[in-house]
Formats: C-alpha cells, structure tokens, sequence
C-alpha cells in the first residue's frame, strides 16, 4: 500500500493550471502520489466546482494534505475554508508557508498560480509537506477556529 503521507490532493482552476502541471510533474519525480482533482486544460472554469471536491476529501480525511491553485489563490482558498476540519492557507513565501503548518496545523495549501515563481512554489509546497504542527498553545488556538 502506499504511504499515506505521500498520497496528495491536488487541483487548480485555469488560473493555477500551468502551475499544477508543474507541480505534478516534480512531485511525481520525488516519489509523490498525485490525485488530480482537475482542472485538466486552460479553459475557463469555475473553482468551487474544482475545489469543493478535494476539499471535501481533506474534511474526510481521505488525505492528510492537499494542493490548491488559482489565479490569486484567494477565491479557491475561500471555497476550501468552508469545509469542516479544513484549514487551508494562502501562502506565497517559504516562512509564511513554514507558519502555516508550525502554528496553524494547515492541510491544505493555496497558492498564487499567477503571481509566484513556479521553482518558489515547489519550495513551498516541500516545506509544507515535511513541517510538523507544534501543537501546546497552538492547539488550543486551532481548536477555537470552528465555532460552529
Ligand atoms: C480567474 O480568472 C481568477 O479569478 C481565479 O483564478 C482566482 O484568482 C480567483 O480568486
């Protein structure tokens, strides 16, 4: 069986498309497990559509981490949200990213497939794969975010 920890959800709408293809393609080389949650061209869609699903996965825990894009990385990271046990963090540098997951306990990570240098990107997203959460007075922060 596959190690879980290497079984990641990915996706993007047009916006991240190119970056997704990318991201894949490395991932792939290091021993990732990629689940492709689309889009699977540069045709325009509509991310909810795209990222509802993986997000859904994510709230399941069918994965422990997933992958998204858009253009801003703004409006699929604000779909993710709404999704019970996801917290899904925009991110565009490697301290920022390293935060999310030491102080936030982040399993999904949003990205910026129109503003970030896409070699900057795998940084992130290696660093997101492989930082632990803190835990301790985190926790109890992290607890407090679903309030209802
Ligand atoms: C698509 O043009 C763009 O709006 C989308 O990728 C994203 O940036 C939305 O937040």
């Amino acid at each position: 069986m596959f190690d879980k920890e290497k079984k990641i959800a990915i996706c993007s709408d047009h916006g991240g498309f190119k970056l997704k293809e990318f991201l894949i393609k490395e991932l792939e080389l290091q021993g990732y497990l990629l689940v492709d949650y689309g889009c699977f061209s540069q045709e325009s869609v509509d991310y909810p559509d795209i990222v509802h699903p993986l997000a859904e996965a994510v709230s399941n825990r069918q994965f422990e981490k997933g992958i998204i894009m858009c253009g801003s990385g703004n409006g699929i990271q604000m779909a993710a949200n709404k999704h019970r046990n996801v917290r899904a963090a925009l991110c565009w540098d490697i301290e920022q990213t390293q935060l999310s997951r030491r102080h936030n306990d982040a399993n999904i990570l949003s990205l910026p497939g129109r503003f970030i240098d896409f070699n900057i990107a795998l940084q992130m997203v290696e660093v997101f794969l492989n930082t632990e959460f803190e835990g301790g007075r985190h926790q109890i922060r992290v607890e407090k975010i679903s309030k209802f």
